[in-house]
Formats: structure tokens, C-alpha cells, sequence
């Protein structure tokens, strides 16, 4: 079932809602909103868009596997995403875990929260699409298709598409319980595989190269002769010349 909504604070939030008056069904919950008055990011952070200029929507799901390995689901709707885009001839890369960039710059980023209470993800995607410029302090970092592109994106046909793949990925996660199966195609689309990485660790910044991803989906990053496996909701990682 899809939702689609003009205004909401944030669809991650709407759904929590939904959640707590005792929304509880085994199918995928969508909503979509044109605008979100508090939309939110990772870390604390905002997520503010004009109203219409992102595709912004939530899913709410009950997934087949313990809410520690939820974090799994993050990477497989980065790569659910990317293949979407792929399918429009819109050629994308993953910076892990789970942001889209396009020419180095963050395109698509995710948001996943767990409610340990009912045993559902949330899962948010927020894409910029039709944005025709960036604000000045995110046009280092940020892009939309639009201004890669030079062409205009359809909401639905795109979100259609991400829902397909997504249900797709889930699918081959399920015969396994881990990514086994997606791990070769999502370390693909790794814009930072085999390049220098550096761990924002709070215990301590460190480089290394990145190597890929294990079944659960840390990141593997070689250190000498050591292979340091990062949770991703720990750490953030960068490429050592920037963002990506
Ligand atoms: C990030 O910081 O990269 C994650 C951004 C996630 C934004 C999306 S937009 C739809 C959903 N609702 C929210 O409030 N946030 C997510």
C-alpha cells in the first residue's frame, strides 16, 4: 500500500506514528510526501527540500530477520536505488553505506530506524531529483539529477521502480539471512573500493583501504597487515581527497 501525502513533518515519523496506533501488517507500508516540514537526516542532522524538488519516501516493513541485522536493509535499498536509476540510464555509485552520489557528489541519502518494541524498520530515502541548483553551502557536496543531467525525473515511475528492485534484493537477503548474494553487485556500485578511505572512528581517525564488504555489510578496510571490519553506525568514511 502507498500513502501519498502534500505536506508531513517527516514520512519516517509519520509512519512511527502509524506504528504506535498499532499499524501492524506482515506488506510493505509506503508513504510519500511532496514536502516535509522536519525532515530528517542521519546524525541529528535536517533534510530540507522545496516542496516537490525530491522524491521523499518512507517504507515501513517487518523484515524476516533480527533487528540487529536491519542494518543490512539500509545497503540493499542503496543498491535497490541505484539500480532504479541504472534502469533510466542515470549511472550512479554507492559511497557506503548507503549514500547515491553521482560525479562525486551525494545524491540520494537513507535514513533506517528500528522499532524494537513491534520488530518494524523504517526505512527513508530522500533523492534529489528536480532541484535546479544546490544551495550555496551543500553545492561542494550535493547534486541532483536534474543538474547532472539536464532532465526532469518522474516521481512515480522512479519510486515504482525502487519498490520493485527493493522487494527483489529483500528477497535473495532471505534465502541467506545475509548479503551474500548482493554483496558482489552492491561492491560494484562502491565508489571508494580499492581507494584510500579515511574512518571517522570516535575513538580515533584512521586511513586505510577499502576492500569490500562482508556478508552483514561492515565495511573491510585494510590497515598494513590488518583488515578492520567498520559498523556502520559508528563511524562515517570518507575519501581521503573529500566527500567521496
Ligand atoms: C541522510 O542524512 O543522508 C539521510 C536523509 C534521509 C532523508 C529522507 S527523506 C524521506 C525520509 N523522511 C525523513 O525525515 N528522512 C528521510
Amino acid at each position: 500500500m502507498i500513502i501519498n501525502l502534500d505536506e508531513v513533518d517527516s514520512t519516517n515519523e509519520y509512519l512511527k506514528r502509524m506504528s504506535a496506533d498499532g499499524y501492524d501488517s506482515d506488506e510493505m507500508l509506503t508513504v510519500t510526501a511532496q514536502y516535509q516540514n522536519s525532515g530528517k537526516g542521519r546524525r541529528g542532522r535536517s533534510w530540507v527540500t522545496e516542496p516537490g524538488s525530491a522524491l521523499m519516501f518512507s517504507v515501513m516493513i517487518k523484515p524476516r530477520l533480527s533487528l540487529s541485522d536491519c542494518s543490512m536493509l539500509t545497503l540493499v535499498m542503496a543498491l535497490a536505488v541505484k539500480k532504479a536509476l541504472s534502469d533510466m540510464d542515470i549511472e550512479t555509485g554507492i559511497k557506503w553505506p548507503n549514500d547515491i552520489v553521482m560525479n562525486q557528489k551525494k545524491l540520494c541519502g537513507i535514513l533506517t530506524e528500528a522499532l524494537s518494541e513491534t520488530g518494524q524498520i523504517i526505512i527513508g530515502v530522500g533523492i534529489n531529483t528536480n532541484q535546479e541548483y544546490m544551495p550555496e553551502e551543500l553545492s561542494q557536496t550535493a547534486t541532483s539529477i536534474l543538474l547532472q543531467t539536464d532532465d526532469c525525473v518522474d516521481h512515480d515511475s522512479l519510486l515504482d521502480s525502487i519498490l520493485f528492485h527493493f522487494d527483489e534484493l529483500c528477497k535473495k537477503v532471505y534465502e541467506t539471512n545475509d548479503l551474500s548474494l548482493l554483496k558482489e553487485e552492491y561492491e560494484q556500485a562502491l565508489v571508494s573500493k580499492n581507494g584510500e578511505v579515511t574512518v571517522l572512528d570516535p575513538e580515533g581517525e584512521y586511513n586505510g583501504i577499502c576492500k569490500g564488504i562482508d556478508n552483514t555489510g561492515q565495511l573491510l578496510v585494510e590497515c598494513g597487515n590488518d583488515i578492520k571490519k567498520v559498523y556502520a553506525g559508528e563511524v562515517s568514511v570518507r575519501g581521503i581527497y573529500g566527500y567521496v
